[in-house]
């Protein structure tokens, strides 16, 4: 059974929204875990956004499953990560004016510095993933680089709602994903997933984990973080 990662950056912006002391990012986590999370995710942007500096210092002393920690590829990010020692860090392409993670990394353009920031992660014991697009051409970079894992980028299969375009970008993580397991990649899978287009990855095996976010936290809105987390968990069991 895969894997749920859940992402609480968006519990972050709540709370940044208002400047106020709540809620509680942290909290959020151990609610999250309680109802039977896998691994809690934050990214610590460079214009610190939602996720704060305090926030993951916090989640590393008190998550019990897995901190994963998604953050862009530079020597502040990466000072961080070696400080902190996530159990994974997440690398992915940041840019200060987006809504959110607008597509992968580009391996291909930024090899050298990725290769080197995959090389020092991994020298401190840490576990590292690339958040890439669906393309078998970044899978084979990212094994090639030493990646441990690759989380492949689902937003564009995501945001279709039907239609030809929905279909070519499902084939294409089909196809990625089992590229990168037949290379013996760790494959997680992120990004604009929600209750409804978590259904069609049934059957897709080679899928580790889900790393799921604003759905989550919408949810959690309405029904509270348990109930949310719960019920995305019961949908993954029955993929
Ligand atoms: N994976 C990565 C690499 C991301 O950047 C994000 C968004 O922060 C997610 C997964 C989660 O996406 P969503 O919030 O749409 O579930």
């Amino acid at each position: 059974m895969a894997g749920l990662a859940v992402n609480i950056d968006h519990i972050a912006t709540l709370r940044q929204a208002r400047g106020t002391r709540y809620p509680d990012p942290v909290a959020a986590a151990l609610i999250a875990e309680m109802a039977g999370a896998d691994g809690i995710v934050a990214h610590l942007r460079e214009d610190r956004r939602h996720v704060q500096d305090r926030d993951v210092r916090l989640l590393r002393q008190v998550v019990q499953t897995r901190l994963i920690l998604e953050m862009g590829v530079t020597p502040e990010m990466i000072g961080i990560a070696l400080d902190v020692k996530p159990d994974l860090v997440t690398l992915v392409p940041e840019r200060r004016e987006e809504l959110t993670t607008e597509g992968g990394l580009d391996l291909i353009v930024h090899r050298d510095k990725v290769s080197e920031a995959v090389e020092n992660l991994k020298s401190a014991g840490i576990t590292v993933s690339v958040f890439i697009d669906p393309d078998v051409e970044q899978i084979k970079v990212a094994h090639r680089i030493s990646a441990d894992m690759v989380e492949i980028h689902t937003g564009t299969f995501c945001d279709e709602i039907s239609g030809p375009r929905r279909e070519k970008a499902f084939a294409d993580i089909v196809n990625a994903a089992k590229v990168a397991d037949k290379l013996r990649l760790g494959v997680n899978a992120g990004h604009g997933i929600c209750y409804t287009s978590i259904k069609a990855f049934a059957g897709l095996h080679e899928i580790d984990e889900f790393s799921i976010g604003h759905s989550i936290v919408s949810r959690a809105a309405m029904v509270g973080m348990d109930a949310a987390v719960r019920e995305m968990r019961a949908l993954i069991a029955g993929l």
